[in-house]
């Protein structure tokens, strides 16, 4: 049988993939060897969301005081967040099902393997049957960095060293968990296990957290975190896990901690091994697929789109990339943009950003007028919270006066970011962007206010 397109891995990237190309009429085979939905949707995006929502939850209840609501016996039922976690991932898997029925695509449970080309035609085998394309998308994602740390290995056979996914199914709370990572897994994860009532610390390599966010919000967050609890040790590279404990280096100590569970996030890489991708010399650079603009390979006709690809590991950009692959394959015009493309660290509160940092245009020599002012000047935000730290930080190209960043530390703006981000993406200058009407009262305005301030 000869399809239009031919898919390996049903997550966001696959699976948007094929709904996408599937609608516009193309015949299409898509390949999953687990569960549809990919990392996102069963041990990542959704899961950790749905949990991340019980213990906020858990955390008004025991702070109802403050919004006068008294509240008595609150507990928290991990055993029963897991069960709902489940319940809700089903159901959203049952979502994409039904997507790809809906949309004509042929879904084949299989470990499905690349054997090159016949004549024209890629040649994808699986469950000893021959499937052949035309075109050829690669979304085969990314799994979890194991680095050569002593003992690790044993770590994660006993149970007691967890990954992104196992730590999602712990029905007990831990007493202390110990963080291998500061970055948005470790952070998320983190914050979950605090609210809830562990100890936690978290151990990152850098002199901070969170990566490449802003650096003043990164910093805020870690005084926010440390507050609550956690203890966060910094410039620290763990060296070996032992039996209930590890082992850490910093420049001058070297200690030992002791945990009863240990999360490894210390990030993720491309699966790019295991299922025949030398078969059709597809170029491979920094252990990711090097693609194009429009999500293209060296190989004609060959995309791959997703985490596989290396540059957002993201499932928002994976979803991106693949209607822009789709939309190339129809020969329309289209190309992945990543300045555009939202951040979002799902603690409490939530930090999101899109678009340039001071700390880029710094070095790009790029001239900029910046504003950053904290969220009490929204009215919906001292209404309905406790005034717990928060900046919006905003960047305006100081030439053509249009947006360029927006780095926010608040509640729900990992709803409101889409907004800064569209105005990016547009190229808004600032006078566009006073014209918008924001609703009232809502935590949005924030950055209406902070465009005035910057401009008058
Ligand atoms: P990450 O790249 O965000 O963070 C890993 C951290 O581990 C870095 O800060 C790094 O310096 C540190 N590190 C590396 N080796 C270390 C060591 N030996 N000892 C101590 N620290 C060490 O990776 P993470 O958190 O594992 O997330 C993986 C991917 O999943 C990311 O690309 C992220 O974007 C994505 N993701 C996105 C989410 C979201 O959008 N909210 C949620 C969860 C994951």
């Amino acid at each position: 049988m000869v399809y239009d397109l031919l898919i390996l891995g049903g997550g966001p990237g696959g699976y948007t993939a094929a709904e996408r190309a599937g609608n516009a009429g193309l015949k299409i085979a898509l390949f999953e060897k687990d569960t549809l939905g990919g990392v996102c949707l069963n041990e990542g995006c959704i899961p950790t969301k749905t949990m991340l929502n019980s213990a906020k939850i858990y955390n008004h209840a025991n702070n109802s005081e403050i919004f006068a609501v008294t509240s008595a016996d609150v507990s928290f039922n991990q055993a029963q967040v897991v069960k709902r976690k489940n319940k809700v991932v089903k159901i959203l898997v049952g979502g994409v099902k039904a997507k790809m029925k809906n949309s004509g695509v042929e879904v084949i449970k299989a470990d499905a393997s690349l054997h090159g080309k016949e004549g024209a035609l890629f040649r994808v085998d699986a469950c000893n049957e021959t499937y052949l394309g035309k075109n050829l998308l690669i979304a085969t994602g990314s799994t979890p960095t194991i680095p050569p740390i002593s003992g690790l290995k044993e770590g994660l056979e006993s149970g007691f060293v967890v990954t992104n996914k196992e730590i999602l199914d712990l029905e007990e709370i831990p007493e202390r968990l110990t963080v291998i990572g500061g970055g948005v897994i470790g952070l998320e994860m983190a914050s979950y296990f605090q609210t809830i009532g562990s100890r936690v610390t978290v151990i990152e390599m850098q002199d901070h957290i969170a990566g490449d966010t802003d650096s003043q919000i990164r910093k805020m967050l870690q005084d926010i975190y440390t507050k609550k609890g956690i203890k966060f040790i910094l410039e620290a590279k763990v060296t070996k896990v032992g039996d209930g404990y590890i082992r850490y280096e910093s420049t001058d100590v070297s200690a030992e901690i002791e945990a009863d569970i240990v999360l490894l996030s210390v990030g993720r890489r491309p699966v790019i091994e295991g299922y025949g991708l030398d078969s059709l010399g597809v170029e491979v650079e920094g252990g990711a697929i090097k693609t194009d603009a429009q999500c293209r390979t060296n190989i004609p006709r060959v995309y791959a789109a997703g985490d596989v690809n290396g540059r957002w590991m993201l499932a928002h950009a994976a979803s991106r990339e693949a209607e822009v692959a789709v939309n190339t394959i129809l020969g329309k015009e289209d190309e992945m943009t990543y300045n555009n493309c939202p951040g979002v660290i799902y603690t409490s509160p939530e930090v999101a950003y899109v678009g340039a940092t001071t700390a880029e245009l710094d070095l790009e020599g790029r001239p900029y007028k910046m504003i950053d002012i904290p969220f009490s000047y929204s009215g919906r935000y001292m209404a309905e919270t406790n005034r717990e730290q928060s900046l919006c930080k905003l960047i305006v190209d100081e030439v053509d006066h249009t947006l360029v960043g927006c780095h926010l530390l608040g509640p729900y703006v990992s709803e409101i970011i889409i907004t800064a981000g569209i105005m990016i993406e547009r190229k808004m200058t600032l006078t566009e962007i006073k014209q918008q009407i924001f609703p009232h009262p809502t935590v949005a305005e924030i950055i209406r206010e902070g465009i005035f301030l910057l401009q008058g």
